[in-house]
């Protein structure tokens, strides 16, 4: 490895951590607000020792083929669908992420957005600002208790069960389905007054919930996904909430990223979209960053990545 790397960056990254690479390594930024496209990620990659890239970027065989001399890519993120780990393995290049950082900063986003689709918070303040609001209505604007109320969690890695504890606090029953533990899948979906979604995107999570899962909830049930859009069959779930199989939707994610204003999903009732900001607080990217950069120094150092992806 040469004593001074070539990493490419894929973003501007304005955290305390960049210094310390830049120190070490030749760095380059992509200077765009944007993600580089595919043809520059292909171009820039040819040149690289290392990469640090974000969820944004897809990272497939195309690229590895591009990049000879790559050793190393640090993911700014604990999800690593965007990267092809399989072909890196295969071509001996390390792939780190940043696991357990963001745990509670997501689970923080999950709680919120079940509260405001549970308390219809964003329909309630878009009717103040319209002018909309008349006067305290005895049965108007009326949610779901959390207390009481049933939980299901899909996927019982750090994430969900940072949102069980959550959960406990505010008195509510906790129900949980993985592949190794918890109800079945059904069971849950049946059971579930909210269901909230920590599972990666695999292929065997690909569109889990998707019709049948949908008509198997109740149609009060409110869901939540801070996972991957993946893991949501969107077109079903759009159909189901036309449709009144469900009662609500809070999405932190969806396919694609981002999502146009006139994508068809954004015509659904009682639906929230937001810009994927599960792990966005700023001691959560500055650690988030700080872990990438550890990975890429010692990858680069040939020692093993203190976060490596298993
Ligand atoms: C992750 O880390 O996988 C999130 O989706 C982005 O922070």
């Amino acid at each position: 490895m040469p004593a001074m790397a070539h990493v490419f960056v894929t973003r501007k990254l304005p955290f305390p951590a960049l210094e310390r690479l830049r120190a070490a390594h030749d760095v380059h930024e992509w200077p765009g607000e944007l993600p580089p496209g595919p043809d520059d990620m292909r171009a820039h990659a040819r040149e690289a020792d290392a990469l640090l890239t974000l969820v944004t970027d897809p990272v497939g065989a195309d690229v590895l083929d591009a990049a000879p001399a790559l050793k190393a890519i640090a993911n700014m993120a604990v999800g690593t669908d965007n990267i092809d780990v399989e072909a890196a393995a295969a071509r001996g290049i390390a792939v780190g992420n940043t696991p357990d950082v963001l745990t509670d900063a997501t689970a923080d986003l999950a709680f919120a957005l079940l509260l405001a689709l549970a308390r219809r918070i964003v329909p309630g303040a878009a009717k103040v600002r319209a002018g909309e609001w008349r006067t305290w209505e005895p049965a108007g604007d009326l949610g779901a208790d959390l207390a009481g109320a049933t939980l299901g969690i899909v996927g019982w890695g750090r994430i969900g069960q940072a949102v069980a504890r959550r959960a406990d606090g505010f008195g509510m029953e906790v129900v949980h389905s993985s592949r190794s533990s918890g109800v079945p899948f059904d069971e849950l979906l049946g059971r579930a007054d909210f269901v909230s979604v920590h599972t990666p995107l695999t292929p065997e999570t690909r569109h889990l919930i998707g019709t049948d899962a949908l008509a198997r909830m109740k149609p009060t049930a409110l869901l939540v996904n801070t996972s991957r859009g993946g893991v949501v069959d969107q077109d079903a779930l759009r159909a189901a909430l036309h449709a009144g199989e469900i009662a609500g939707a809070a999405l932190d994610v969806t396919e694609p990223e981002p999502l146009p204003a006139d994508h068809p999903l954004l015509d659904a009732p009682s639906l929230l979209v937001v810009p994927h900001v599960g792990s966005a607080t700023v001691r959560t990217r500055a650690r988030m960053a700080e872990m990438a950069v550890e990975n890429l120094l010692a990858a680069l150092d040939e020692r093993p990545m203190p976060h490596p992806v298993a």
